[in-house]
């Protein structure tokens, strides 16, 4: 599955050859590979970090054996996420060796919130790494660049000044290259402090971008053919940026501004808490056709106990109640959600009673995780912490149930039409992929030229992770 604000980013370059060859040796041209971990913030954060450096001359490699620059842009969440950094650095390191042996140097830059967390335990354990520069400091890479010619480099200050506003607007081409979806941070950081969670530490407090300053970058992306943006933010629906007039305006203002920029047909919002889900965005469900049917809204768990331990500030009623409100004015929204299972103290019942939850709601999909401590966080010095075993156990069988959903979820689709925005060529030739509305990947027979299109598909199959259709006629065309 590859959805929601943490899914996996793309794989790394761990099967690499390590052949150097002599067109590797020549190219004149320096290039950066980058390498996401984490959330789709960090995605949007590579982006922002290759073009900075499209600047300075590097142009992106999907080869790490190739780049004059690698870039790990890292995610704490979890320990295993945090762990994977250290194994890739291993392999960084021998082959930045192998490249030095060629006569050819190569830099290495810790990114994400990692580094943040971790910056000097990172230059201590991994030799390799020249740059440490936290999610609030990518800006400066350019200068820390230039300081890391002469010795090891870390930047992990929250700076007073607008990261956003340091940032180079990225070049037609590079953001047609990136799709008719994108992502657009609107929002950084949290105040919530879960007590399992590392993310108010790593990204700092909440900060909401200005309304101009998000609308010129939908602008922009919308001249270059995106159709498709995903507003994101550690807690989007607690945007609450300033206009041109020094008023505040809320997620749904925002989302109501966005809606009418030219060639901007959907608009998505993730990860939403479940405390900030007020009147007015819900009401811009049922008012902004371009708002999509479909809400992230992690609950975590359907304890009221848990909750209060995890400092959730909500009950599974609050939640419910959310839900229901959503529903009864865009009635065909689906949900999905986040679960932890074996926080500490999570007994049978707790347990049970997130089932029972999961079993209420029926999700279109959700994500699912075994608690994970991690340090300087409340709940890693909670007492009761859960063997693992049980972990497992637990995470097995509410995995089991959300499957269940999701795929009676998808086999609904059988014999509906629906709109799809066309994004790229399908895996088979003649075949195209695109997005429902729900975000269910579709494909279906259709030519090249109606990529950015949103046409009408009748969905004859569903796989496992994704839906066959045919086009509908007739196929409707959007401007
Ligand atoms: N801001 C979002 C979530 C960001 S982190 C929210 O409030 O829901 C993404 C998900 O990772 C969380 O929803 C949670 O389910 C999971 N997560 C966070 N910390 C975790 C931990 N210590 N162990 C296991 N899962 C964790
Ligand atoms: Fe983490 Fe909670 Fe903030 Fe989400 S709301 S980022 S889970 S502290
Ligand atoms: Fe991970 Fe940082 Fe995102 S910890 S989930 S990369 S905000």
């Amino acid at each position: 599955m590859q959805r929601g604000i943490n899914r996996p980013a793309a794989q790394c370059g761990d099967k690499t050859t390590r052949m150097l060859t002599e067109e590797t040796a020549k190219h004149a041209e320096k290039r950066v590979y980058v390498k996401s971990y984490g959330c789709q913030m960090n995605v949007y954060d590579a982006e922002r970090m290759t073009d900075i450096l499209d600047k300075e001359g590097y142009r992106p490699t999907e080869r790490v054996e190739d780049a004059d620059l690698v870039i790990l842009n890292t995610c704490h969440i979890r320990e295993k996420a945090a762990e994977k950094v250290y194994s890739e650095l291993g392999r960084i390191r021998e082959l930045k060796a192998e490249r030095l042996a060629a006569g050819l140097s190569t830099r290495v830059v810790v990114a994400g919130c990692v580094a943040q967390a971790e910056g000097k335990e990172i230059l201590r354990r991994a030799p390799a790494v020249d740059v440490v520069v936290g999610p609030q400091s990518y800006q400066n890479l350019p200068a820390l660049l230039a300081r890391a010619e002469k010795s090891r480099v870390i930047d992990t200050e929250f700076p007073v000044d607008d990261k956003f506003d340091a940032l180079p607007a990225p070049t037609q081409a590079r953001i047609q290259s990136r799709g008719v979806s994108a992502f657009v941070t609107v929002q950084e950081g949290c105040d919530k402090f879960c007590t399992f969670c590392v993310v108010p530490y790593t990204r700092g407090a909440e900060v909401s971008r200005p309304v101009a300053a998000v609308l010129a970058e939908v602008e922009r992306l919308a001249q270059s053919g995106v159709r498709e943006v995903t507003l994101l933010g550690q807690n989007v629906n607690a945007y609450h940026g300033l206009d041109a007039s020094g008023a505040t305006v809320n997620l749904a203002g925002l989302i109501v501004a966005i809606a009418s920029v030219p060639g901007i047909a959907r608009i998505r919002y993730t990860t939403s808490h479940p405390l900030d889900m007020d009147p007015s965005l819900a009401e811009a469900h049922r008012t902004i056709p371009a708002l999509m049917p479909y809400l992230h809204l992690p609950v975590q768990s359907g304890s009221d106990r848990i909750l209060a331990a995890m400092n959730r500030n909500h009950t599974v009623a609050d939640y419910l109640r959310a839900l229901d409100h959503i529903r009864s004015l865009r009635p065909d929204t689906v949900f999905t959600s986040d679960f932890i299972v074996g926080f500490p103290g999570e007994t049978d019942e707790d347990f049970a009673a997130t089932l029972r939850l999961v079993e209420t709601v029926v999700y279109a999909s959700a994500y699912s995780f075994k608690y994970s401590p991690r340090p300087g966080t409340p709940a890693a010095d909670l007492p009761d912490q859960v063997p693992e075993s049980v972990k497992d156990e637990r995470l097995q069988a509410l995995q089991a149930v959300i499957t269940r959903q999701q795929r009676a979820f998808q086999e609904s689709q059988i014999g509906q039409i629906v709109d799809v925005l066309v994004e790229k060529p399908g895996r088979r030739p003649g075949q195209m992929a695109g997005k429902t509305p729900h975000l269910l990947a579709t494909a279906f027979d259709a030519p090249a030229d109606l990529i950015g299109q949103i046409v009408s598909v009748e969905i004859t199959a569903a796989l496992t992770n994704s839906l066959i259709g045919r086009l509908h006629q007739p196929v409707r065309k959007s401007a």
